[in-house]
């Protein structure tokens, strides 16, 4: 079993995460943080709680940080909505979150296991990670590692070069590609592929119940920002994709790179900068020696796409009849 620590901002491409999370049975999901990002950290983490309720996913869910390490907040209310998780109706809230900081429930958690067991995923703003990182750098050396979804070698969603997780926190992301751990960036390249096509859409139907109705009424509201706004003709399912690959590795295809995240550029802050081993080691950042390039990054490239369907609809059939059941 992998286990992991899903941070998050639900979100409805978060959602559908702790939901893919939660329904299968090769991932032992620790807890959930939340973070400050698609909207404030209050209705993140109330998003987080009320998926967990309806859906009987019992974990401990720590809230996390209010806003960004440096800059001012910038929040997704255009493609999720005023709630954060805007179209479909959930169930309030009935249990407590976990007493902790989610900063101190991640450092807590890595600390308790054993070395290199547990593989951070966020899927928001990386804050919660990067102060972990800077309260506790034993973690950097402790965890398997991190398998992020943020950031693209091609394009941006929020500015032309730069993808919202980052965008939202580039100082926080700058330090997670900076600590010496194994990162797996999954970014924009990847999660456009990774779309809700009629098709899933239809077999999610099939399944019927409440959780396949709750996906549907995400689909149907994100379609519509998504269409709009991105360009994208069906709803991208970004954050599963991070989840995808901790069940199954060969979900997608990756690349090594050196991926630095642009602070200064003033139309490309936030912008994932890689520098791909195949490219023979050609270029380099300029510099200290500090800058030098190790290509100890992985990014992710190609998704199998039916794979992927196949993870979300099993995952959605095992928690539509009671996880346990065979
Ligand atoms: C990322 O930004 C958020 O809106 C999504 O939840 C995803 O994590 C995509 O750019
Ligand atoms: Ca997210």
């Amino acid at each position: 079993m992998e286990k992991i620590i899903l941070d998050c901002d639900p979100g409805h491409d978060d959602a559908i995460a702790i939901l893919l999370a939660a329904g299968n049975p090769k991932i032992d999901l620790l807890g959930i943080t939340t973070v400050s990002g698609n909207h404030n950290v209050e209705n993140t983490t109330r998003n987080a709680l009320s998926v967990c309720t309806a859906y009987g996913i019992k974990v401990p869910v720590a809230k996390g940080s209010p806003g960004p390490l440096i800059i001012d907040q910038v929040l997704a209310v255009e493609i999720h909505g005023d709630t954060g998780l805007d179209g479909p109706v959930l169930p309030t809230a009935s249990f407590e979150l976990d007493k902790r900081h989610a900063v101190d429930f991640i450092i807590d958690t890595v600390m308790a296991h054993e070395p290199k067991t547990i593989t951070l995923v966020p899927v928001g703003p990386y804050t919660n990670i990067a102060l972990a990182v800077r309260k506790d750098p034993r973690i950097v050396e402790r965890v398997k590692g991190v398998v992020a979804m943020g950031g693209s070698y091609t394009r941006g969603n929020i500015t032309p070069a730069a993808e919202f997780n980052i965008y939202a926190d580039p100082e926080a992301a700058d330090v997670v590609f900076r600590a010496d751990w194994d990162v797996t960036m999954v970014g924009l390249d990847l999660t456009h592929q990774a779309l809700a096509t009629p098709d899933l859409q239809d077999r999610v139907r099939a399944v019927g119940g409440p959780i396949a109705k709750f996906i549907l009424d995400i689909w149907e509201f994100i379609a519509t920002t998504h269409r709009g706004l991105l360009q994208i003709e069906y709803p991208a399912v970004h954050d599963a994709c991070c989840v995808a690959a901790m069940i199954d590795p060969t979900v997608f295809t990756t690349e090594k790179t050196d991926i630095r995240v642009e602070l200064a550029g003033r139309w490309t802050k936030g912008m994932t900068v890689c520098n791909f081993e195949k490219m023979g080691g050609r270029h380099h950042f300029g510099g200290t020696a500090s800058e030098q390039i190790d290509f100890r990054h992985t990014v992710a490239i190609k998704l199998d796409h039916p794979k992927f369907c196949d993870l979300v609809v099993d995952a959605l059939e095992r928690l539509t009849r009671g996880k346990g059941d065979p």
